[in-house]
């Protein structure tokens, strides 16, 4: 037995934003935002709806996708760092929401790698057999931090929810290995101060290039893969380069690299699962196909796992 996915959901808001409406909000243009980020489009979430929402709708749909009742969960990890308010969590929000047991829940700060730290998590109690099903939620409603007057950082994110159930798997699937880690000298470059997100942008795609690709190769080597094992690369949205130089680091073809980058911009923890989401709506990922998912954040935090699906 091992800790591997039972079931997936997302939302993402209806509201698409073009480089080209960015272009009236801020001195960019379509061109730069493509070539430096590889970005076109992102989706921004109304006014009504907050994070919780979108984790409900993702949480709910990735329960349903289970074959579950939300009365199975046995834990909910939401991973955000646009929570509502800071608490109650969100978890807790939802947990009430979808109608779950009085269950433990809570939220996971780790940026755009909080997805990793939610499933590595959940992976600890399915494991130990403390839990048997286990919610994660990776949401951000990133468009209420963002400075839409810093062309630097305003045409980089975007707004959306996805989830997984995790649970015991069979027949050699889960997870076969993880890592995950932290640097605080680092978090000077990517943080919130007062309304905002503030970002040195050269600085986080430096210790991006250097620790997803580090991250990557790690966690194949530990679960004793080659390259030629690898199916699927999903990396964290975040650059087109970014992504593209972990891809280069593992030396695996182009096409096995998952990318979502340009229609939603980076969704920080909702990233991996909603590029998950999509290529398994596009019919890409077949069972038995081994994937590696690799993401960093501020903090600095990393996290990566091998998969087998
Ligand atoms: N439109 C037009 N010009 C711009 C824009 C824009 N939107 N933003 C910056 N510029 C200008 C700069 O002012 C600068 O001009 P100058 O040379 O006259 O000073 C020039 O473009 C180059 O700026 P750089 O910052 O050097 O551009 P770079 O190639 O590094 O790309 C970027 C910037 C895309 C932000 C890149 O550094 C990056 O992707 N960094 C990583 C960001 C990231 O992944 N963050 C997410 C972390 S995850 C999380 O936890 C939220």
């Amino acid at each position: 037995m091992a800790a591997g996915v039972l079931g997936i959901g997302k939302y993402v808001p209806e509201r698409v934003l073009t480089n080209f409406d960015l272009e009236k909000i801020v001195d960019t243009s379509d061109e730069w935002i493509r070539t430096r980020t590889g970005i076109q489009e992102r989706r921004i979430a109304d006014d009504h709806t907050n994070t919780s929402d979108m984790a409900y709708y993702a949480a709910k749909n990735a329960i349903e996708d289970a074959g579950l009742k939300p009365e199975d969960i046995d834990m909910i990890l939401v991973a955000t760092v646009t929570p509502d308010r800071p608490f109650p969590s969100v978890a807790c929000m939802i947990q009430d929401r979808l109608g779950c047991r009085n269950v433990p829940s809570m939220d996971l700060s780790a940026a755009c790698a909080g997805f990793m730290y939610g499933m590595i998590t959940a992976k600890q109690f399915i494991d130990t057999e403390s839990c048997k099903h286990v919610l994660i939620v990776g949401v951000e409603k990133l468009s209420k931090i963002t400075n839409w007057e810093d062309r630097s950082t305003a045409v980089l994110f975007g707004d959306a929810a996805a989830a997984v159930v995790m649970g015991p798997v069979s027949d050699g699937k889960g997870i076969l290995s993880y890592e995950l880690g932290s640097d605080g000298v680092g978090g000077k470059h990517l943080y919130q101060e007062g309304p905002f997100l503030i970002m040195n942008g050269r600085e986080v795609f430096k210790f991006a290039v250097r620790q997803m690709g580090e991250s990557a190769v790690n966690v194949v080597e530990k679960a004793n893969l080659t390259k030629d094992d690898i199916d699927y690369l999903i990396p964290h949205q975040a650059n087109i380069r970014i992504m593209e130089a972990s891809r280069q680091r593992l030396d695996i073809p182009e096409e096995k690299m998952i990318k979502t980058v340009h229609k939603y911009g980076n969704t920080s923890s909702s990233s991996i699962p909603l590029a998950l989401a999509d290529a398994l709506e596009g019919g890409k990922i077949k069972d038995g196909d081994i994937l590696v998912l690799v993401g960093f954040g501020g903090g600095l935090t990393w996290g990566a796992l091998a998969l087998r699906w």
